[in-house]
């Protein structure tokens, strides 16, 4: 039985699922460190959060820059008061990967993958020497599909977050995967993805997302895949024939390629 308490930096907390973790975090009482690029949300959302009573501090970074990464893994460093870390910032990477323009993609992996490694070692080392902590790294259903570059990279949030559960075992660091299907969030919108195709049965709002993850962390548990809906689908695309789980794509993917 883990006890959530400490304080939590979470990227990406100022919107989304990032700030339902801090709602959720600060209701148990843990201080938060927020970060995200836009100075005026972080404000906004620290300023909501300071009403139940925890401390709340910003900071502005752009997570897909070296130097926005250096930042945050500075603060990691130097604060042994942070115990809990939410790899969660990221954005929909909806574009073709055969093109002239890299540019999204190279964006989306320094976003995805670079910079939570980066921050999951340097929180994995100051951790491991104190002998607890907690480490949330939020991938995705959409990593067990073929949907674009996305899935690509979330595949690889699913499966690194896992390895580093297994490496971090019997250290006293905990590391859990969330795993959520469809949220709704600004997500979509941002990427200029069409959800409309999407049944509205099938979404899940961030707070439930979150309350089911922290009930895990709370079990000492290190894998999530919130709601029955979506644990049975990601049963079917784990337990699939892969040629079955492309096709299941390529109809979901019709739908979002009206722009
Ligand atoms: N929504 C879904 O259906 C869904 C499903 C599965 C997984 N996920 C994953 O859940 C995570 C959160 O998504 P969400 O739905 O909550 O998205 P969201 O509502 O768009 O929020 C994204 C958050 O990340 C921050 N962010 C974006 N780019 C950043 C950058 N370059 N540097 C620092 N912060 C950055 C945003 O703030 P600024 O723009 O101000 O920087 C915002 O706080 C992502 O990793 C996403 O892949 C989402």
């Amino acid at each position: 039985m883990t006890v959530i308490t400490g304080r939590a930096l979470i990227t990406g907390g100022s919107a989304g699922i990032g700030y339902a973790f801090a709602r959720a975090l600060a209701r148990r009482g843990v201080d938060l460190v927020l970060v995200s690029r836009t100075e005026s949300r972080l404000d906004e959302a620290a300023r909501e959060l300071r009403e139940h009573g925890v401390e709340v501090e910003t900071l502005a970074a752009d997570l897909a820059t070296d130097a926005g990464v250096e930042i945050v893994e500075a603060r990691i460093g130097a604060d042994p008061q942070v115990n809990i870390i939410v790899n969660n910032a990221g954005s929909g990477l909806h574009e073709p990967s055969v093109t002239t323009n890299l540019a999204p993609h190279l964006h989306g992996v320094d976003l995805m993958v670079k910079a939570p490694m980066r921050l999951a070692a340097a929180a994995g080392l100051v951790m491991e020497q104190r002998g607890s902590g907690i480490i949330i790294n939020v991938g995705s259903v959409a990593g067990m599909i073929a949907m674009n570059n996305y899935s690509a990279i979330k595949a690889w949030m699913n499966t690194f977050s896992d390895a580093l559960a297994l490496e971090l075992r019997g250290t006293g660091v905990q590391v859990m995967t969330l795993l959520p299907g469809w949220v709704r969030t600004e997500f979509h919108s941002r990427a200029k993805v069409n959800a409309s195709a999407i049944p509205s049965w099938l979404w899940l709002s961030a707070d439930r997302v979150v309350e089911d993850t922290l009930k895990a962390v709370e079990k000492g548990k290190n894998r999530v895949v919130p709601s029955k809906r979506f644990k049975l689908l990601a049963l079917l695309a784990s337990y699939a024939p892969r040629p079955g789980v492309v096709w299941a794509t390529g109809q979901i993917k019709k739908g979002r390629d009206e722009r």
